[in-house]
């Protein structure tokens, strides 16, 4: 099967095509046919070295988490999946899932059936950024109706989900995002937006239950001035640094760090949601697998609008 790999650490040129034998599954594992991969930040940054790296350690290996695809094969002890499902999932995250490859291997609980209503190019920008959106706010925080929530860099992969999620619950949503994506994001569930270029969040926005931080740094810490007391932020990148946790702690605000897992079944309450029209998967671009740097390099821009995916079926 043909799959990108790399020798070395370094930018997206060390990425190229290889062509290794397809994985067995074991007992409790699937065999899937990837129809088409998501990219992430963690791609680009464990790519270069950062990232999971440490987990992975060192090169050579095949990055991708995100995948959609079809059922070849089941092994011994798998009863909720059969040859010919079509599913999506992240498995393995934070070990090697190797992703961007013809086929993967995983526990089938790793995976879900995916959403009817969307392609495989759609289903495969799903997994890790939703369920990064969905941890953090039904299984970190617990979110409630009528919580003021804010979501630093809400037009992004996991902040649109975040954004459609805590409107589903009933928050009050505000993002932050350039002021070219504000319309977009009032039409997917903000009821407020900052434009973080012209203004800072701080001068027009204070008393949230909750801020999803997806920046990191600075960002974070400036972040707890606009949470109330007892309120919680959600450090995703970078975790809580000595700073951070000072800084929530003369506020009485609670800094949390946060990792996302593989969970097949808050991706079937996802799918069921995007099903139902209540929530939208945005891709701004679908690259082919010879295009891999280019989508790379895209998801190292930290501009995208959404999600970027790579098809890697014929
Ligand atoms: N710990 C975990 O489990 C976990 C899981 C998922 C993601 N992450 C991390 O979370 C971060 C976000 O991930 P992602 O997939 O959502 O990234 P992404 O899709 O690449 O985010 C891109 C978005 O970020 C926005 N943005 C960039 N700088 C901004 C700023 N200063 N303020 C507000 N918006 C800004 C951009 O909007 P504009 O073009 O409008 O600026 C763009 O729409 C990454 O660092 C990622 O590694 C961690």
């Amino acid at each position: 099967m043909r799959a990108i790999s790399q020798d070395e650490f370094g930018g997206p040129e060390v990425l190229r095509e290889i062509d290794i034998p397809r994985p067995e599954p074991l007992p409790t594992e699937v065999l899937v046919r990837v129809v088409a991969a998501g990219i992430n930040p963690v791609d680009a940054k464990t790519r270069a070295g950062g990232g999971v790296a440490s987990i992975l350690g060192e090169p050579p290996f095949i990055l991708g988490w995100d995948v959609s695809g079809v059922v070849e094969e089941v092994g011994h002890g798998v009863h909720t999946l059969k040859p010919g499902d079509e599913v999506y999932g992240m498995p393995w995250f934070p070990r090697q899932a190797g992703g961007f490859a013809e086929y993967v291997t995983a526990p089938s609980r790793h995976f879900a059936l995916k959403p009817t209503t969307v392609d495989h190019d759609a289903a495969a920008a799903v997994p890790l950024a939703a369920l990064t959106a969905w941890q953090i706010l039904h299984d970190a925080v617990h979110i409630t109706a009528g919580q003021r929530v804010l979501i630093h860099a809400a037009a992004g992969g996991v902040g649109h989900f975040a954004v459609q999620f805590a409107k589903a619950a009933g928050a009050h949503v505000t993002g932050t995002a350039s002021a070219a994506k504000h319309d977009w994001l009032r039409k997917i569930g903000a009821d407020e937006v900052i434009d973080y270029r012209s203004t800072r969040f701080e001068d027009v926005t204070s008393d949230q239950d909750i801020v999803v931080d997806l920046i990191g740094g600075d960002n974070a810490v400036r972040s707890i001035q606009v949470t109330k007391p007892g309120g919680t932020v959600v450090a995703v990148p970078g975790g809580v640094s000595p700073e951070l946790a000072t800084a929530a702690e003369q506020r009485g605000v609670t800094a949390i760090p946060f990792l996302v897992e593989p969970d097949g079944r808050a991706l079937t309450e996802i799918a069921a949601l995007i099903d139902a029209g209540k929530v939208h998967v945005e891709v701004e671009q679908v690259f082919p697998l010879s295009e891999i740097k280019a989508a790379h390099e895209r998801q190292e821009s930290s501009r995208a609008q959404g999600k970027l995916v790579v098809h890697i079926a014929p």
